[in-house]
């Protein structure tokens, strides 16, 4: 069954509060609601008393205390109720130990959790589970095991017993309960008004030494989110509680989240730099969906975007505020550019707000979440930072404690600042990626942009109108000056031109700085332009997209046979050199664009892009680089060799990054000897993995990976990485089979969202390996999303998107893939969530 945005009905009924009492069993956990419901008078329509629920076994109902006998249904029940208020009462039965989901309440490693979001409530007691649904609720927990956790503020607790409340109205999505044998990691956190928080961090025995940095991170947050936003937290604990088996990546429960332990545990031996970046980055998202989320709520699963876009555009800032801001939003656009524009210009693209959906849990995607906070971002730098500011006050005090729309949320900065956001908007309804062409002209001192943009379609959106899209531009004079700094250029017409007079000379353009939009530019630069931006830009987003623009020449001219121009290298020669500039800035001057990036582009020209020919020209290139290079490269290295105690401050992360950036260079010359004898020494793990993956990488690195297996086979989280590397660091002809050799590893727990990930993802992720010509790691993957599938639905649908750009490759790998798809969807049983993502892929 398809849901569409336009049948949105407010429920009839409100809840004055709701009452749960939990009796936990592995097999048989007993759900006592009592909900106090009264007709809502905002409703526009009656309609039966429905109540969602699945995969409950209804043991007893109740309506103000006579026994009743609803209607049960797959899908919920209905009941006839009383005209005015009344209490409903039930009992249910439900199976956390079989539940392999990860959704409604479960059990992973021996501990209790939950996952609502987006609609899990409904398999752990029949409920209006539906974001705009809001009610204020008390727990009690019955259990033998030590800690027993909810939402809110700790009440009564005893013998096999506690009790929370939480006093903020929530949808039941934000309903989280935690019971197990578990460790925190406690501090405190004084608010802005002088209010003292308790924080806990907690984690299965053994890992509590893993707690520190997360913790860290909260408070940051925290005090970051009273800086910026002027944003305080509302209860008295905070707690985030690390779960081994989870779908994604955190859920912002209210005053207990809950995480993937890998986006919590940490130590300098078992965590890398990446690693730390990202806990930071994911203990900030959660906690900023406080007042992003769950202050205010979506009035539906439409407008998702809501929160998310708006908490990623947070964490986001807050990383940039940290961590640099360059370099933050370098990262964030190549993230875009491979992962959301490969959605955005193949058969799931979708709006950052859908029409319609069959199952929601597929629409949490990088469309939703990543391109939703660059709309985000361009909203800032249309209005400035103080309409911003001004909009987003009015968003928190006009809206806290609703569930919201995009509406809402564009209204209040129409309001703020003025400014008519009607073509705006098209931003959330639009799918695909804009392609802004520039042809440019100098005359008489006045020099002249045209810009064209033009949509391509999109499933279920052949025509598209212009969109309104900043494109942030300055202008350079040739001695490298600055002569007009950045202006923002709104475009809003399918074509229109903009003119800058005055000039002494004709000046070099430096177009879409900072990533100001999320558009593909296109542009014939002239000769020797690119070379010049590198050199000399002051935006530090373009000075690397010109280094970015010379490596895809090179990358082009290896596919083609080519000779690759020496530039490139001489350029960027110039700027390794330079130790004024920031290590973490050199570092991202070396990344090239990923295979990803070549095969779109390839794509967006008409040719086919062939996965094998992809790999061989990148290897090319990071040769050709390597030696270009190779004078510099020990010295680049020896500055990732930081001294002293492992720190993942940003001084000490960037110099590492260029360390090892060198090291896989150097590892191309010297057979891997730098490498080795770094990770015979190295005493964190980012030193280690970073070695290891420069070994693997040019077919090195048996013995070590031997190694790093003895030591680490204990460490759950170590050993995704060891699955992961070998898989995705194989060479093409050995992907699959290696894939398909670690699946029987006794450590391979396919249940395990994480291992499942690190062996099947990371396959996907080697795409000259999973495009194996003989269509055997299409085979390997669908035979295993047919099997994840009986057991997690939603991973298998998440896992499934590997196969999204079968349409731009050749006619025998489409036909091979077409077959596994429509194989996969004729397995019996298959969920509603693979089903949909399959039936899209095939269009
Ligand atoms: N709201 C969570 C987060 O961003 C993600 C929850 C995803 N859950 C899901 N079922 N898709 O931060
Ligand atoms: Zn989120």
């Amino acid at each position: 069954r398809t849901i569409h945005l336009k049948d949105y009905a407010p429920f009839p009924w409100t809840i004055d509060g709701v009452d749960l009492t939990f009796a936990l069993a592995p097999r048989a956990t007993r759900a006592t609601s009592r909900i106090r419901f009264r007709p809502n008078p905002a409703a526009t329509a009656t309609g039966p008393f429905f109540l969602h629920g699945e995969d409950l076994r209804l043991i007893e109902a109740r309506i103000d205390g006579q026994p009743v006998t609803p209607t049960v249904t797959e899908d919920g029940l209905t009941c006839d109720v009383p005209p005015g208020p009344f209490t409903w009462e039930a009992v249910v039965e439900i199976d956390p130990e079989s539940n392999t989901r990860l959704e409604g309440l479960y059990l992973s490693g021996g501990m209790y959790c939950t996952q609502c979001e987006a609609e899990g409530f409904r398999r752990i007691t029949y409920y209006p589970d539906r974001p705009d649904v809001m009610a204020t609720f008390t727990v009690r927990i019955e259990s033998a095991l030590p800690v027993l956790l909810s939402n809110g503020d700790a009440g009564a607790t005893g013998p096999g017993f506690a009790v929370w409340h939480d006093p903020w109205p929530k949808p039941s999505y934000l309903f989280a309960l935690v019971a197990g044998d578990l460790i925190p990691h406690r501090d405190t956190f004084t608010t802005m008004s002088g209010r003292e928080v308790a924080l806990a961090v907690w984690v299965r025995p053994g890992d509590e030494g893993k707690c520190a940095w997360a913790m860290e991170s909260l408070k940051a947050s925290m005090r970051w989110d009273e800086d910026t936003y002027g944003r305080e937290y509302d209860l008295s604990v905070f707690n985030i509680v690390a779960v081994d088996d989870f779908n994604m990546g955190a859920m912002e429960n209210k005053g207990l989240n809950v995480f993937n332990s890998s986006a919590v545990l940490a130590s300098p031996e078992t965590a890398t730099d990446a690693n730390y970046e990202r806990i930071e980055a994911i203990v900030a998202h959660e906690y900023f969906h406080n007042w992003t989320g769950n202050r205010i709520t979506c009035r539906d699963w439409f407008q998702l975007s809501l929160k998310e876009g708006l908490t990623v555009f947070r964490d986001a800032q807050f990383t940039g505020d940290l961590r640099g801001r360059g370099v933050k939003r370098i990262h964030d656009a190549a993230f875009l550019r491979s992962a959301q524009f490969r959605e955005d210009n193949g058969p799931l693209a979708h709006p950052i707000r859908p029409e319609s959906f069959v199952e929601i849990n597929n629409f949490y995607t990088l469309t939703v979440y990543e391109k939703g906070a660059e709309v985000i971002a361009m909203l800032k730098r249309l209005v400035g930072d103080d309409g911003y500011r001004r909009a987003l006050d009015l968003y928190f005090a006009r809206h806290d404690g609703q569930a919201a729309t995009i509406e809402d949320w564009l209204q209040v900065f129409e309001d703020a600042t003025g400014r008519d956001l009607s073509q705006f908007k098209l931003w959330y309804s639009q799918a695909g990626t804009p392609r802004v062409r520039v042809e440019e002209s100098f005359e008489n001192g006045t020099y002249r942009l045209d810009l064209t943009q033009t949509l391509p379609p999109s499933p279920g959106q052949p025509d598209k109108a212009p969109m309104v899209i900043p494109v942030a531009v300055g202008l350079l004079n040739p001695n490298g000056d600055e002569v007009v700094p950045t202006t923002m250029l709104e475009l809003t017409q399918p074509r229109q031109s903009f003119t800058f007079e005055g000039l002494a000379t004709r000046p070099i353009p430096s177009i879409l700085r900072d990533f100001s939009a999320p558009v593909i530019l296109e542009r014939d630069a002239p000769e020797g332009e690119a070379a010049f931006l590198l050199a000399h830009d002051t935006d530090e987003f373009n000075r690397w997209e010109a280094g970015q623009t010379l490596a895809r020449r090179a990358i082009r001219a290896a596919l083609d046979g080519r000779a690759i121009d020496p530039a490139w290298t001489d350029s960027l020669r110039a700027v390794l050199r330079d130790d004024a500039l920031d290590p973490a800035t050199r570092a991202v001057l070396l990344a090239r664009p990923s295979q990803e990036e070549t095969a779109q582009a390839l794509h967006a020209e008409g040719r086919t892009p062939d996965p094998l020919a992809i790999f061989q020209a990148h290897e090319t290139v990071d040769l050709h680089l390597a030696e270009g290079l190779h004078d510099l490269l020990p010295g680049l290295h020896a500055q990732g060799q930081v001294p002293g105690p492992y720190s993942p401050d940003p001084g000490s992360v960037g110099r590492r990054s260029l360390g090892n950036a060198a090291l896989s260079l150097l590892s191309r010359l010297d057979g891997g000897a730098a490498a080795r004898a770094q990770f015979a020494g190295a005493t964190d793990m980012t030193q280690t993995v970073a070695a290891l993956a420069a070994l693997l990488a040019v077919q090195q690195g048996e013995a070590e990976l031997q190694a790093f297996h003895d030591r680490w086979s204990g460490d759950r989280l170590v050993m995704d990485k060891w699955f992961a590397l070998q898989v995705s660091l194989a060479r093409p002809e050995a992907a699959v089979a290696t894939a398909d050799r670690l699946t029987g590893h006794p450590l391979f727990d396919w249940k395990n969202p994480n291992r499942f990930r690190s062996v099947l993802g990371a396959l996907a992720g080697n795409p000259a390996g999973f495009h194996d010509p003989t269509g055997a790691g299409y085979r390997l993957l669908a035979d295993w999303l047919i099997k994840l599938d009986g057991a997690n639905p939603q991973s298998a649908a998440r896992s499934s998107t590997a196969f999204s750009t079968w349409r731009r490759l050749d006619d025998a790998r489409q036909a091979l893939i077409e077959s596994e798809l429509r194989r996969i969807l004729a397995a019996p049983g298959l969920s509603r969530d693979l089903s949909e993502m399959v039936s899209r892929m095939l269009g």
